[in-house]
């Protein structure tokens, strides 16, 4: 066992942050981020998030029709896009589908939204049908990481209207329980409460892996110290409210030396 320390900052940086009227995003992580392709260079998202995309769309070969409309945004660009909308569209629109400045995923670096590529596309509201390719990106999506962030029937527990062109990258596992549960992000970040670190966890079939979720809350001090298994490949991501979601691979017949190879 490895003890590693987790301060109070690290809550709210990691793959799994909830970000949404509830909780804004704090500025101030400094991973990379990078063009989503290289001919739109003013699209970025983090680094792991283009990658994964980059893979799903050479498999479904996506970039033929579909478009990236927006992806990271600063502080101050949301704050333009809402005031811009507030004057265009109003107050009930804008509320529906344009997040608090401050309060957007798109400050994160991991969330994107997509558009069917035609002679007109909606900066705030691209077409992304549920048929042809954008259904073939979004069938794929969890299997890479990404989830369909603001769905229908959901809107009282995101705050956000129907929004069929955004994407939010959590990562594998995350993706594919959300999306196999119906859980939006906020029903994720409850649910896995249930499992507490060290005491019980939310075990994903991954083939010949399992793949362990749990939660660990953050203590009151500034220092939350993780023990934790280094034979394990694991990952740690803050939840953005009151603590971290700690995922763990292992193969299923305990083999770890393999595992650690692959
Ligand atoms: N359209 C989404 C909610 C945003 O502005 O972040
Ligand atoms: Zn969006």
């Amino acid at each position: 066992m490895k003890a590693i320390s987790l301060q109070k900052q690290n809550i709210y940086t990691g793959n799994l942050i909830l970000v949404n009227g509830e909780y804004g995003y704090k500025e101030g992580e400094s991973d990379l981020l990078m063009p989503v392709l290289n001919e739109v260079s003013h699209i970025l998202l983090k680094y792991r998030a283009v990658v994964l995309l980059s893979s799903l769309m050479e498999e479904i070969r996506g970039w033929e029709n579909i478009v990236p409309v927006s992806g990271w945004r600063s502080g101050k660009e949301q704050q333009e896009i809402w005031d811009s909308s507030m004057e265009e569209n109003g107050k009930e629109f804008t509320r529906k589908y344009v997040a608090f400045p401050g309060h957007s995923e798109h400050q994160t670096g991991l969330a994107i939204d997509l558009g069917l590529k035609q002679e007109v596309v909606d900066f705030i509201r691209p077409d992304f049908p549920y048929t042809g390719i954008c259904q073939a990106f979004r069938e794929r999506a969890a299997e890479y990481g990404f989830i369909e962030r603001y769905p229908s029937g959901k809107e009282a527990i995101t705050g956000i209207g129907h929004e069929p062109w955004h994407f939010r990258y959590v990562g594998m596992p995350h993706a594919a329980i959300m999306r196999e549960k119906n859980m939006t992000l906020e029903e994720y970040i409850s649910f896995v409460k249930r499992f507490p670190y060290g005491k019980m966890h939310y075990c994903y079939n991954g083939g010949n892996r399992e793949i362990l979720v749990s939660y660990l809350k953050a203590k009151d001090s500034e220092e939350t110290v993780l023990e934790i298994d280094e034979a394990l490949p694991y990952c740690v991501s803050g939840n953005n409210v009151d603590g971290f979601i700690i995922t763990q691979w292992r193969m299923r017949n305990g083999n770890e030396a393999k595992l650690r190879n692959t």
